[in-house]
């Protein structure tokens, strides 16, 4: 039995009638982009969501550079991020000349709270939290300690399309937050795109001229910007898939909630299920904490079963990350759950049998 780690091919197959008539909407409408089209899905994602602003951008990693712009954020300035992430949330804080600084995680993997204080200098100017695996950070406690020392949040919310914490959506917490549509993720364009949501009129009217080369008008260029409008077929597509969003997630939390019933041994960790605790999660990725990770990944992978690292190296670990200091050992939680982590297959395509058959494997491997 072949239990793929995702499969595109199956949402394709599943998906086919309706994304071809939005292929065949789109190139009948002869009009790619910045049409009403962009408007519409900007508009859906709001209501979605509840945020009161939303701009189509070409990716998650724009939104995080446009929720730096928009703060003001420059060199010379600290960003609070946690070494657990992809290597976007860094690559941002660097390219806007700021100075990427870390925080440890806790057993969750998400930035700990309780030591973000310690980190901070004259220089902070904002903690970007990352809601890894679309698990949404404590964000209570993050709050109180940017209201503490006045900094702005500025949230990677990159996996968070469809997590909550306490009613709120992820990304709504702070000044803004990234949404990425890459297609990994449980909402996803058919290749790359990204959203930013803000509450806040004055980034979300910044936002719309960065992404459009700063142009007012076609001959009235108000500041300097980039090329980063989502495109319209794109936009269509992420239309209706925000239809499906709500069974995706709902298929994916079944599954991971059956890998929980049957992993019996004790050398795995799941991720709990935390809606108790006001958290709701988007699954767009399911990570195990593992014992003997490499060779428990080769062993499903010799029974078809594919498995995937996310990520093997903290991000301070990054030969690109010895410019600012950092070694091993600075941040010893990450470092640790980087050796453990292995992401089991949980998308909303596998049947029950496949995830009967990689429990058992698990279980099996580990006696
Ligand atoms: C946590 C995190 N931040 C940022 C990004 C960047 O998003 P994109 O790939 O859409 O640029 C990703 C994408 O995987 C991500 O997972």
């Amino acid at each position: 039995m072949e239990v793929p780690f995702i499969d595109l091919k199956q949402r394709y197959e599943e998906e086919k009638d309706e994304l071809l008539e939005c292929v065949e909407r789109t190139l009948e409408n002869g009009s790619l982009v910045l049409t009403p089209e962009l408007g519409e899905l900007e508009q859906q994602v709001c209501d979605f969501t509840g945020a009161q602003h939303c701009i189509g951008l070409n990716s998650g990693t724009d939104g995080l550079l446009m929720s730096l712009w928009a703060a003001g954020i420059t060199r010379g300035d600290e960003v609070i991020h946690p070494p657990i992430s992809f290597i976007a949330t860094t690559g941002a804080i660097h390219h806007v000349g700021a100075t990427p600084v870390y925080c440890d995680v806790g057993e969750d993997s998400l930035i700990d709270a309780s030591k973000i204080a310690e980190k901070i200098t004259p220089n902070t100017k904002a903690i970007m939290p990352v809601h890894w695996a679309g698990m949404m950070c404590d964000m209570e406690a993050i709050q109180d300690v940017a209201d503490k020392y006045g900094l702005l949040i500025l949230e990677d919310s990159a996996q968070a399309m469809g997590s909550y914490y306490k009613g709120l959506h992820g990304g709504l917490f702070g000044q803004s937050g990234c949404i990425s549509c890459h297609p990994l993720k449980v909402w996803n364009a058919v290749g790359d795109g990204g959203l930013l949501l803000t509450n806040d009129e004055e980034v979300a009217n910044k936002v719309r001229l960065y992404r459009n080369h700063g142009t007012e008008s076609r001959d009235n260029v108000v500041i300097y910007g980039i090329n980063s409008r989502l495109d319209v077929l794109h936009a269509e597509i992420l239309k209706f898939r925000l239809t499906k969003i709500n069974d995706v997630i709902a298929r994916r939390r079944k599954n991971a909630n059956l890998y929980r019933e049957l992993i019996t041994t004790d050398s795995v960790i799941l991720p709990v299920e935390r809606t108790d605790e006001g958290y709701v999660d988007s699954y767009v990725m399911f990570i195990a904490k593992v014992d003997r990770r490499d060779e428990l990944k080769d062993f499903l992978e010799s029974f078809g079963i594919q498995a995937m690292i996310y990520y093997g190296t903290a991000l301070h670990l990054h030969k690109a990350a010895q410019q600012y200091g950092y070694k091993k050992g600075d941040f010893p939680v990450a470092e640790r759950i980087c050796d453990s982590v292995l992401a089991l297959p949980h998308h909303q395509h596998l049947e029950e049998d496949q995830i009967r058959f990689v429990a058992e494997k698990i279980n099996e491997f580990y006696g």
